[in-house]
């Protein structure tokens, strides 16, 4: 990929400044060295104290890590916690009056939002719920637009030990019915309709295809939060309830379920490499703690400060930096329900000139576009107040870094570049910004506790500038616990036999370089990361075979200036392969498709058709030489395996 081959030449060092690194919660890499020593020495004595520390626990633990059933790893296992009572109730008398959420709606209207209110609207929606007999242990799905509403949906879930899975808004009928089916939910959150850049969003539409597709019969109930000024959706009576109606008169106090920390907090689903995303499984005590240890020192939170994390709470960055971490540790942030780019490409800064943002936290997928719509936008706007600056999702490139660092943030603010994924709950590998100095397009260093390597075939670890697997030796409190109803998949996916079952196998490849800095290099597997989106190829792969037209399909991904990543699908139709205008009204088509069986986020950017797919004489596609087409690169490697080679020639003319 071109982005790694710039990144490896990036060896410039920003180191925090004086008076950063002299405030900040890890201060100096003394600080830094300090914790590491800690968790090498008494590994579970390091979590165990952190945990006493940053949690409230209604009755405390005495066990830490229990690892007799490895790797259904537990932490803290007999002790009693709320995470909602950590988010809202503990800040009450402290923090009672302060905002937690500044809302900044689609069409630039903000609203603030106290502790003590969210905490009365958290109890009303808690109480509601249980009217409608919800209960611990269900599942409660979540399709919401990006909202102070989707933060109470699933705090009060979180309230009353009920597991959400929170469905992204941009997700199809048929994605949101096979979440449904796989957690057998029987309740849907959602709204009327949601509003990004101007335009609507028809969430509740979405949610009633939903339901009339087989497999959604466990749904007894929708509530449906008004967030459109109209009524013209449709009711289903006896069904669809709304969310004002039902709150109205809930008492405003609702005492939280006790839950035990290895309780399921939530499933949130993810792409892996097979058809059917994988329902990441985390629970209460460990998650809530990898969430309040990273805003300690990833983010270096403070009172005073104003965190903004953009990701949708449909996202796991949404979930541990907007729903939990940011409510967990007190502060004050802003929830924005819009697009960067609307009604400009200077949303962004002006927001945070008006909020007075210090802690911004962004894609670098955002970042490049919104350097190619005005690069000098951000000089228009009083940033003064950024101090922080972070990324998150895939890897950024250093010209993109050093733009972020000199025009947004005026050359003061440590670049924090988190890496870290669905099932790890939390930041795992990432500067401390008061310690660590930074590099331009590194992660570089785990977080103290986190036993970070880069291992061979064999899991023996690789020297300093050897690609290898990202793996992490020990488990860590924030983990994922299983994948939903299917633990098989888990341990093998996660803890595969090929290291022994030893080793968490993140799905990246990666380098060390020679300051021992960490270089994420792309995943191992047939998952694409598109604007930071995790997408399996095999799943966009089953949509198109899906649509009647199609005989065979093959998904790769290809370098992309903006989204990191591009889709590129090679098809072969049932009838002949269509060229000129056919070709393009079917690749419209198909483009329409995927959008519809999984959302736009999927959609192909490219499509070629083709006779046939390379294929080996047993049959096998041969998706390495699909990726050099794809990237539009001459074919040196060897293809004498090949049964038809004569079929590169086409598909390297055909793209469209
Ligand atoms: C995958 C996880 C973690 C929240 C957002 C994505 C890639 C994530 C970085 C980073 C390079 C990164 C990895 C990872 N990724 N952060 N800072 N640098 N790559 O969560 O959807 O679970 O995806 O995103 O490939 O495995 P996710």
């Amino acid at each position: 990929m071109s982005t790694i081959d710039s990144v490896l030449q990036e060896n410039r060092l920003f180191p925090p400044s004086e008076d950063f690194r002299i405030k900040a919660n890890v201060s100096g890499m003394e600080g830094y060295n300090a914790l590491c020593e800690k968790a090498n020495n008494d590994y579970e004595g390091f979590w165990a104290e952190l945990a006493r520390d940053l949690i409230s626990w209604k009755k405390p633990f005495q066990k830490v890590l229990n690892e007799s059933n490895a790797p259904f790893f537990k932490w803290f296992e007999d002790g009693e916690l709320n995470i909602s009572y950590n988010c809202l109730d503990r800040h009450l008398d402290a923090r009672g009056d302060k905002t937690a959420i500044i809302f900044e709606a689609d069409d630039g209207t903000s609203k603030h939002v106290t502790y003590r209110q969210l905490h009365t609207q958290v109890c009303q929606f808690a109480n509601a719920l249980k009217a409608q007999g919800i209960k611990k242990g269900d599942r409660v799905v979540i399709y919401m637009p990006h909202s102070v509403e989707a933060v109470v949906a699933m705090q009060a879930c979180a309230r009353i030990g009920a597991i959400h899975s929170v469905v992204f808004g941009g997700f199809s009928a048929g994605a949101l019915r096979d979440r449904i089916q796989d957690a057998a939910a029987t309740l849907v959150i959602t709204a009327n309709e949601g509003v990004r850049g101007g335009k609507p969003v028809p969430l509740k539409a979405v949610v009633d295809e939903a339901l009339g597709l087989e497999g959604s019969e466990s749904i007894k109930h929708v509530i449906v939060y008004r967030r459109a000024d109209h009524d013209n959706v449709a009711f289903k009576p006896g069904r669809d309830l709304w969310w004002h109606e039902l709150t109205q008169n809930q008492p405003a106090q609702c005492e939280p379920e006790w839950t035990n920390a290895e309780d399921p907090l939530f499933i949130l689903y993810t792409s892996g490499s097979t058809g059917k995303p994988k329902g990441i499984q985390h629970s209460i005590g460990g998650y809530l703690l990898g969430a309040l240890v990273s805003m300690k020192w990833v983010f270096d939170y403070r009172e005073g400060d104003v965190y903004w994390c953009t990701a949708d709470v449909g996202w796991i960055t949404g979930h541990s930096y907007v729903c939990y971490g940011p409510l967990a540790i007190g502060a004050t942030q802003v929830v924005f329900e819009g697009v960067p780019t609307y009604p400009d490409a200077s949303r962004f800064w002006s927001m945070i000139a008006k909020h007075k943002v210090t802690t911004f936290y962004t894609a670098p997928t955002a970042i490049r576009s919104l350097i190619k719509l005005g690069a000098d936008l951000p000089k228009q706007h009083d940033l003064s107040s950024l101090r922080i600056l972070g990324t998150v999702g895939e890897p950024i490139n250093p010209e993109a870094w050093i733009w972020y660092y000199e025009v947004v943030g005026g050359s003061r603010c440590p670049i924090v570049d988190t890496w870290w994924q669905t099932e790890t709950g939390a930041n795992m590998i990432a500067p401390l910004p008061g310690a660590v100095a930074t590099k331009p397009g590194s992660c570089t260093l785990p977080l103290p506790g986190i036993m970070a390597d880069i291992v061979d075939e064999a899991g023996a670890p690789v020297d300093p500038g050897k690609g290898g697997a990202l793996v992490i030796k020990r488990p860590w409190p924030s983990m994922v616990r299983t994948i939903w109803n299917d633990a098989e998949r888990f341990k093998k996916t996660y803890f595969p036999e090929e290291f022994n079952g030893k080793l968490y196998l993140a799905g990246d490849s990666a380098h060390f370089d020679e300051n021992g800095y960490i270089w994420i290099m792309g995943r191992i597997d047939d998952v694409l990361n598109v604007s930071g989106h995790r997408l399996g190829t095999m799943e966009i792969e089953s949509a198109l075979v899906a649509n009647p037209l199609v005989a065979e399909a093959a998904v790769v991904g290809k370098p992309h200036e903006i989204k990191g990543e591009a889709v590129v699908a090679f098809v072969v139709l049932k009838q002949a392969r269509p060229e000129g205008e056919e070709a393009k009204r079917i690749a419209k088509e198909l483009r329409e498709w995927v959008a519809h069986e999984i959302g736009k986020i999927a959609q192909p950017d490219e499509i070629r058709f083709g006779d046939n797919l390379p294929k080996t004489r047993s049959g096998k596609i041969m998706r390495r030489l699909l990726r050099v087409i794809a990237k539009g690169e001459e074919i040196t490697q060897d293809v004498s395996t090949l049964e038809n080679p004569a079929i590169l020639d086409q598909l390297r003319h055909s793209a469209l």
